[in-house]
């Protein structure tokens, strides 16, 4: 879980490769590396740390030479130290190459390569394809057929980024299981993990496959099957997002800029998909086996799913982490399923092995994405793009409430689809889906509240969010923000669980936040709240009824909503709310310790 860019072209490349890895910092940031070549020669500078803290130190930016590679780590095999940071290198030191990904059978391959002789400096699984490389060139024609055969040997996941110091006019990159795109210029051409790491220069963008290999020169490339040589045509894209949209814009934290672009982000999600999600719900409307698949905050979208599906299409939907999905589900899948995977990145490695398995036994997939060209979208039979645009921050904010906007959207369609429900009650629904970026916008006004409440929060070592029905999911999502970019202990539940167990730990002063809208189980989880205060909870409660006001030690007043659009507008205030919280505790949001935004590894 890295990212690696590279740059060919007539610029210093170790201006383009370190303001690329900036860009790239989200994917990883335990450690940063860089090499160029100049004259035949590599010039190799790296170390752990972060990008920021190392381009002086390492002089980064004093690399010679119009070529070069770049990676920032997310550590996988070996401690994030100096000797494990990419790139990694051959015995001669002529092959210098940056992975993102894992090398399953790199044990195998490293004590077959020890024992014809090769000196290993680092404990990754990295290095053993620069000696595989080497190796294989002792027998190959050429540089290009010592790197397939030595790619035909690896198993796992990776994208590479190569450069080898007696082939002066190019670079190469390959693309198996970890992502890759190239940017074209005019005279110049870049890879990268995502789009953003080359956006200052270009928005024509090529997307690799699985099981590809580039050949990059400055004026073009090549892209080949590793398999069996052959020369793939690639489509050019052009890319829509501007460096802006990528950048900060002011903001102290993408995370925060990720939240105050909600309401346009969620208009997007309307926007994009108001066309076609009548097609996609014909497409879908027979299936009544349905399974949601997603991690993480896609998890909790998928929760919200669930009751979606439900209420509105009469449909019952098994939502399952999936990481356990695709270790379980495999004997109940066949063609009459359909699965629904929800992944921000379209990246994430148990998702994708999910979809994977639901193809391999002949099951629908429908995928919920928001990174456009990304493996799940490659892979599945059905793609809805949540259209939020790029979030670079760890934690998902503005992608979340864009899976919530289209799954809203896509269980109206199956509704009116199926007339499962009053025509006449889906389209007030749909007025109101409308109507949701207004109402964002109003609780981000809440944000000075929400900073005063963080500081009276501070020292709190453990929170409880509770909500019912629909509302679960946000207090399960409340709960998350909060746990990983403040690294305070936070619960999520449903409120009626509360009295089996957990309310034991309520005590004096413990946070409770009780996400409340009005609508079916409001009675229910007011008696829960009497239940946290009578036990000296302090109560944080969430909703649209003045009755709460009365309860709670702290009552936001929420905008009125229907409770199945809830989700999208009662999240925003918990987002917020752990952000300051992260910020008052000296924490980076944008860079929670131990994350990665993407997970793409198992
Ligand atoms: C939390 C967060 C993660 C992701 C999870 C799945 O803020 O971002 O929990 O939601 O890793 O990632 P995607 O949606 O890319 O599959």
């Amino acid at each position: 879980m890295c990212g690696i860019i590279g740059y060919i072209g007539d610029r210093k490349a170790c201006d383009v490769i370190v303001s690329g890895l900036k860009r790239l910092e989200y994917r990883g940031y335990d450690s940063v590396g860089v090499v160029t070549e100049n004259g035949g020669e590599l010039y190799i500078r790296k170390g752990a740390g972060k990008i920021g803290e190392l381009e002086k130190k390492l002089g980064l930016s004093e690399l010679p030479g119009n070529r070069g590679i770049g990676h920032t780590r997310w550590a996988t095999h070996g401690i994030p130290d100096d000797t494990n940071a990419h790139p990694h290198t051959d015995c001669t030191g002529e092959i210098a190459l940056v992975h993102n990904g894992i090398i399953e059978n790199y044990l195998e391959l490293r004590e077959e390569l020890l024992e014809k002789g090769h000196v290993f400096r680092s404990d990754t699984d990295t290095e053993v394809i620069a000696h595989l490389i080497e190796e294989e060139l002792k027998t190959a024609g050429d540089f290009e057929e010592a790197l397939r055969n030595a790619l035909n040997r690896l198993k796992g996941s990776f994208a590479l980024g190569i450069i080898y110091s007696r082939d002066v006019e190019h670079l190469y990159f390959v693309r198996h299981e970890s992502p890759l795109v190239l940017g074209i210029g005019n005279g110049e051409m870049f890879a990268a993990s995502d789009v953003p790491a080359f956006l200052p220069y270009t928005n024509r963008a090529v997307f690799i496959d699985d099981g590809e290999y580039v050949i990059l020169s400055k004026e073009g490339y090549t892209v080949k099957d590793f398999r069996t040589g052959a020369v793939r045509e690639k489509e050019v894209h052009t890319i829509n997002w501007s460096l802006e949209m990528a950048e900060k814009q002011g903001y102290p934290h993408f995370m925060l800029k990720e939240i105050h672009e909600e309401p346009k982000a969620v208009k997007e999600a309307i926007y994009g998909n108001i066309e076609f999600m009548g097609r996609i719900a014909e497409e879908i409307a027979e299936y009544d086996k349905i399974f949601i698949v997603a991690m993480g905050t896609s998890y909790h979208a998928g929760i919200v799913g669930k009751y979606l599906f439900q209420r509105l299409a009469r449909k019952v939907p098994i939502v399952e982490e999936a990481s356990e999905f695709r270790y379980e589900a495999e004997g109940v899948i066949d063609k009459n399923t359909l699965v629904i995977a929800i992944t921000q990145s379209g990246e994430t490695a148990d998702t994708l092995a999910a979809i994977r398995l639901a193809k391999r036994r002949g099951a629908k997939t429908l995928s919920i994405v928001n990174v456009v060209g990304s493996m799940a979208t490659r892979i599945s039979d059905l793609v809805i793009y949540t259209h939020a645009g790029p979030e670079i921050g760890v934690a998902a904010t503005k992608t979340y409430t864009t899976q919530l906007t289209v799954l809203t959207m896509l269980a109206i369609a199956l509704a009116r689809h199926l007339k499962t429900v009053d025509e006449d009650y889906l389209n007030t629904l749909e007025e109101d889906l409308h109507k949701l970026p207004e109402l964002i916008e109003e609780v981000l006004g809440y944000e000075d509240e929400l900073k005063a409440l963080a500081e009276e929060l501070e020292d709190k070592r453990d929170f409880f969010y509770i909500g019912r029905g629909i509302s679960v999911a946000t207090a399960l999502e409340g709960a998350l923000k909060l746990k990983e970019i403040s690294y305070i202990h936070a619960e999520g539940l449903s409120a009626g669980e509360l009295k089996h167990g957990p309310l034991a730990l309520i005590e004096d002063g413990v946070p409770v936040v009780a996400v409340a809208p009005s609508g079916k189980t409001f009675d229910k989880i007011v008696s829960n709240i009497e239940e946290a205060k009578a036990r000296k909870g302090f109560i944080i409660s969430l909703g649209d009824n003045d009755e709460l006001r009365k309860i709670s030690d702290v009552f936001l007043r929420m905008p009125e909503v229907d409770e199945l659009l809830s989700p999208v507008v009662y999240v925003v205030p918990l987002q917020l709310l752990a952000y300051h919280l992260a910020v008052l505790r000296g924490n980076d949001p944008d860079k929670p310790r131990n994350l990665a935004k993407s997970v793409t590894v198992e």
